[in-house]
């Protein structure tokens, strides 16, 4: 048994068993942020924030939700949104920060990519970060069978077969994730268990992963300057902060972070209150129907791009291409193949690359909402081939870059 003193405060007294006086030095006062970042670094903080929000409010909405193929469209549309007091509240909160979050998250992945913040050393920082996309995703469509609507079921039934795997028809394997022949109860029972308990586990040790693979390279700056932290720690603890180039995390660079989650959190509640009619589709507040298909199917907003891509193709070449859309964005530390890690602006080529990327995914969402006729559908397979070309073409203008 380790040798104790008396503590003479609180804080003593927890430090002595948590050591938590070492765990807010390395993670908060000791954390060095370099002094030049622009308001796009906030979006980290600002997707903590709204996770906070969606784990609170889904707290809320659990209390009253029924997970039931008979009862659930009642219980969210009737009791939660007429009967349960401010239950219309905790569902729009819900619904917008699920939706705004994913604009959040394609922000800070812009972000990321135009600044060259995955490259050597932070490779892990990029791939976590993936993960979480790719766990929010799943988390969002989890999350859209529960009310138990039109656009559930039929989103459920068409992204399910999906893993039929187009002509190769493994329609046993559809079965055994529906655990039946269509979505019913066993379906439903499983996407909630996968909603509220094991997708929010996962969201959660990813982000300490995220986290913790961003401390030791530290967060990128605006022009790619390699700072040695050891030196300007130094400057910033004898008091010459002036002359620094890093802040420290707490206090100081916290309180500009949460001065845009201000600003963040005042648009986020204008949504709530006055729009938020974008995150709900009108057709899903017609109970479940497996024998009415709606005239359009189509997913939310945030997944229209990569449906847009699955769609223009014949079966099995859609699916392929739509399989390349879902893990090519985890291979971009490898496949940019230009060590310069500063600005978009400043890398020839690339920066051209970057910007007609996120034209495409622009121009492949707005036509992914629109039916698939005419010119329409035009302008979505050109898209589609536009992506995937811009894949193929980074090796190569990447590795003709100058070093910088
Ligand atoms: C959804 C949950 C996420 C949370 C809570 C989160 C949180 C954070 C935080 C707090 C930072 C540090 C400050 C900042 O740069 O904003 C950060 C940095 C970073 N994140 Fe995320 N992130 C998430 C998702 C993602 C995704 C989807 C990607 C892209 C694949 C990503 C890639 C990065 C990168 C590359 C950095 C380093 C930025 C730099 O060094 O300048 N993150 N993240």
């Amino acid at each position: 048994m380790a040798h104790f003193e008396k503590a003479k405060s609180l804080n003593e007294w927890f430090d002595q068993r948590l050591g938590v006086n070492t765990l807010n030095r390395v993670l908060a006062k000791e954390y060095w942020i370099p002094k030049d970042i622009n308001f796009l670094w906030a979006m980290g903080m600002v997707l903590a924030i709204t996770f906070g929000i969606l784990l609170v409010s889904g707290i809320f909405l659990l209390m009253y939700y029924q997970p039931n193929v008979d009862l659930a469209f009642d219980s969210v549309n009737y009791t939660i949104m007429q009967e349960v007091g401010y239950g219309w509240l905790w569902r729009h909160v819900h619904a917008v920060a699920a939706s705004v979050v994913f604009l959040i998250i394609y922000i800070h992945m812009f972000t990321g990519i135009y600044y060259g913040s995955y490259k050597k050393g932070r490779e892990l920082i990029w791939i976590s970060g993936m993960l979480l996309f790719v766990a929010f995703s799943a988390e969002a469509f989890s999350g859209y069978m529960l009310p138990w609507g039109q656009m559930s079921y039929w989103a459920g039934m068409v992204i399910t077969n999906l893993f039929s795997m187009g002509s190769l028809e493994m329609n046993g394997v559809v079965e055994w994730i529906r655990g039946d022949y269509v979505p019913a109860q066993a379906f439903l029972d499983r996407f909630f268990m996968l909603h509220v308990l094991l997708i929010p586990i996962v969201i959660l040790l990813l982000i300490g992963i995220h986290f913790g693979a961003l401390r030791l390279p530290h967060v990128n700056n605006q022009n790619g300057e390699e700072i040695d932290f050891e030196v300007e720690a130094e400057k910033y603890r004898s008091g010459n902060k002036a002359a620094s180039k890093v802040i420290a995390f707490a206090n100081d660079f916290m309180a500009k972070d949460m001065f845009v989650v201000a600003v963040f959190l005042v648009f986020f509640f204008y949504l709530v209150f006055w729009n938020f009619g974008f995150a709900m589709d009108p057709v899903n507040f017609d109970p479940a129907d497996g024998l009415v298909t709606p005239a359009h199917i189509y997913p939310e907003w945030y997944f229209l791009w990569s449906y847009e891509i699955l769609r223009p193709f014949s079966k099995d070449i859609g699916l392929i291409a739509f399989a390349f859309a879902q893990v090519i964005f985890f291979l971009l530390p490898f496949l940019d193949r230009s060590p310069n890690a500063v600005p978009a602006s400043r890398r020839g080529l690339f920066n051209i690359w970057f910007w007609v990327m996120l034209v495409d995914l622009i121009v492949l969402t707005a036509m992914g909402k629109l039916p698939p006729e005419g010119i329409y559908s035009t302008i979505g397979y050109v898209a589609a081939l536009v992506f995937i070309a811009l894949w193929i073409a980074l090796p190569i203008i990447t590795k003709l870059e100058k070093k910088l």
